[in-house]
């Protein structure tokens, strides 16, 4: 059977399905009541024993447990491990990632761990290095693994918080009732679980964080859209106050030092909000757990260390299951685990589905008097029903941003913005352009990203020659002109990476950038 886990890279945690997950669960528990009882055969049977799979560990932002449990799982599985020395390395002298990650994938070196403050950068090298891979010949195309970028997502510590969250359960996936506690706007393993605790069949997640550091609104409207049930609260005195507690708290770092001096004026005021003291004790329900995906900061803790020695200390083996989860991590991407692996699932397939749609031109009507000025042309095109339902100064803000893209900026011709005849109220925009009207193909394309929901007429000899409905695309990108508007992603032209911005529809009709993640909605996405 196939291993469908050889050579997966692991961006953001949903990469990994919800069964996949589960299994890579299964078998992290094994190998740890292997490790825990020497049971030698079993921890053979997961071993890569390979000297000459290489893993390099590239971190360009501080860690202890991330690299240190990864160079040791690296070591278990008696690979060859390095770690690039990142502040004398010819990243300081400009280049690119992509040149640097190609540069050392030549040597022989397949699965990359990459911590960076660029996000959506393991998506991106998956991706390029793919490329580099084929044109040289290499044996097998590079795996990435993200070991967190900026504030996006940490999906190795994800998958170490869900192993420890359901060993504390039994192994039950039923259901979680979680605290969330401390930065979780800063926090990427807070993010990550918007995505990750669907693991679990019910979910409960309270929020708790005074509103500087509160949950970015995408990842709260994700968490809905999973279906979790979502309360927030500004302190953990106003939590413990609210009614049903969570037994499982999970703390995050406050990342103060990134909010600038204002917030900074009240750093004590707002660590006192999410720091637990000894007289809260008493109002925690029985097998309360406390979790943290570590460093506590040794002067202001938000876990204090009074807690150490009590059973709400759940961090401890949280940090420690960090390294058996990754042991089964790099078996499953070398493909040394996971051949018995079974699922109906397919793979996440990509969506193909048409988005510009010719529809016969309808018969012309009788003609009315011209109430607004706007009189037919006798060859050119117009482009109909932009943005309906808007305000007109969007409208007009949209049509200016539309003929630029499409680059009808020169010329005769003009943009109106008018009512829809069934509804007053309901404004909508129309650009005209007398003379213009060969569209290939790729124009057409560009349309509909810029300008989804309009209606293209072809004019010629005064009569629609034909007319095209565009509907929102599944997919955009390359295009020169469209840029994500995250500074911190690795695609932002402020970076010089060279990436090309790209973007995929959401559920909701937005496009999320292919690399961060971020949303934005399809007018936003045009530099
Ligand atoms: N949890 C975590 O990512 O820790 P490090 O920063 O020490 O790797």
């Amino acid at each position: 059977m196939e291993n469908r886990f050889k050579g997966r890279s692991l961006a953001v945690i949903d990469d990994f399905s919800i069964a996949e997950r589960r299994y890579l669960f299964e078998q992290t528990k094994i190998l740890k009541e292997a490790i825990l009882n020497n049971d030698e055969a079993t921890l053979e049977r997961f071993r890569i024993n390979d000297p000459d799979f290489g893993i390099y560990e590239i971190f360009l932002e501080p860690s202890t447990r991330t690299r240190e449990s990864f160079r040791n799982a690296a070591k278990f599985h008696r690979s060859k491990v390095n770690d690039l020395a990142t502040e004398s390395s010819s990243f300081n002298k400009g280049e690119s990632y992509a040149d640097t990650i190609n540069t050392l994938a030549g040597y022989h070196n397949g699965l990359f761990i990459v911590r960076s403050k660029l996000e959506g950068v393991c998506r991106w090298l998956e991706e390029e290095s793919a490329a580099f891979a084929l044109r040289n010949n290499l044996k097998e195309k590079p795996v990435f693994i993200n070991a967190g970028d900026g504030k996006h997502e940490h999906p190795t510590q994800e998958l170490l918080d869900e192993f420890s969250f359901i060993e504390d359960n039994g192994w039950s996936t039923k259901s979680i009732h979680l605290a969330l506690v401390g930065d979780l706007y800063h926090g990427r393993t807070v993010h990550s679980k918007a995505d990750g605790l669907r693991i679990f069949d019910k979910v409960k997640i309270d929020l708790v964080a005074p509103p500087e550091l509160s949950l970015p609104e995408a990842y709260y409207l994700k968490m809905l859209e999973n279906g979790f049930e979502v309360r927030t609260f500004n302190s953990i005195e106003e939590y413990l106050k609210g009614g049903e507690i969570a037994n499982k708290w999970y703390f995050t770092r406050p990342q103060l030092e990134r909010m600038g001096e204002k917030i900074l004026k009240r750093e004590d005021e707002l660590r006192g909000t999410i720091t637990f003291r000894r007289q809260f004790m008493t109002l925690l329900p029985e097998g309360t757990k406390f979790y943290h995906p570590l460093p506590r900061h040794r002067e202001h803790p938000t876990i204090p260390t009074f807690l150490d020695d009590t059973p709400l200390n759940g961090w401890e083996q949280q940090s420690i299951n960090g390294m058996y989860v990754r042991i089964v991590l790099l078996a499953l991407v070398a493909g040394k685990v996971g051949d018995d692996f079974v699922t109906d699932e397919p793979l996440r397939e990509r969506l193909d589905e048409e988005y510009i749609f010719e529809v016969p031109p309808q018969p012309s009507k009788k003609k009315e008097p011209y109430s607004e000025g706007v009189r037919p042309i006798y060859e050119g095109l117009v482009i109909d029903h932009i943005c309906r339902g808007d305000d007109p100064a969007s409208i007009r803000r949209h049509m200016a941003l539309i003929s630029k893209v499409m680059n009808l900026d020169e010329g005769k011709g003009g943009e109106w913005v008018s009512t829809s005849h069934k509804d007053p109220n309901l404004y909508k925009g129309i650009i005209f352009r007398p003379g213009i009207h060969k569209l290939e193909r790729r124009d057409l394309k560009r349309l509909a990203a810029a300008a989804a929901g309009c209606t293209l007429n072809i004019i010629e000899e005064g009569k629609v020659a034909a007319k095209y409905r565009t509907h929102l695309p599944p997919r955009i990108y390359n295009f020169d002109d469209l840029a994500c508007n995250n500074e911190a992603c690795i695609s932002h032209p402020s970076h010089n990476e060279g990436v090309p911005a790209r973007f995929e529809r959401t559920k909701d009709d937005r496009y999320s950038c292919a690399y961060c993640g971020t949303i934005h909605t399809f007018k936003e996405i045009w530099k």
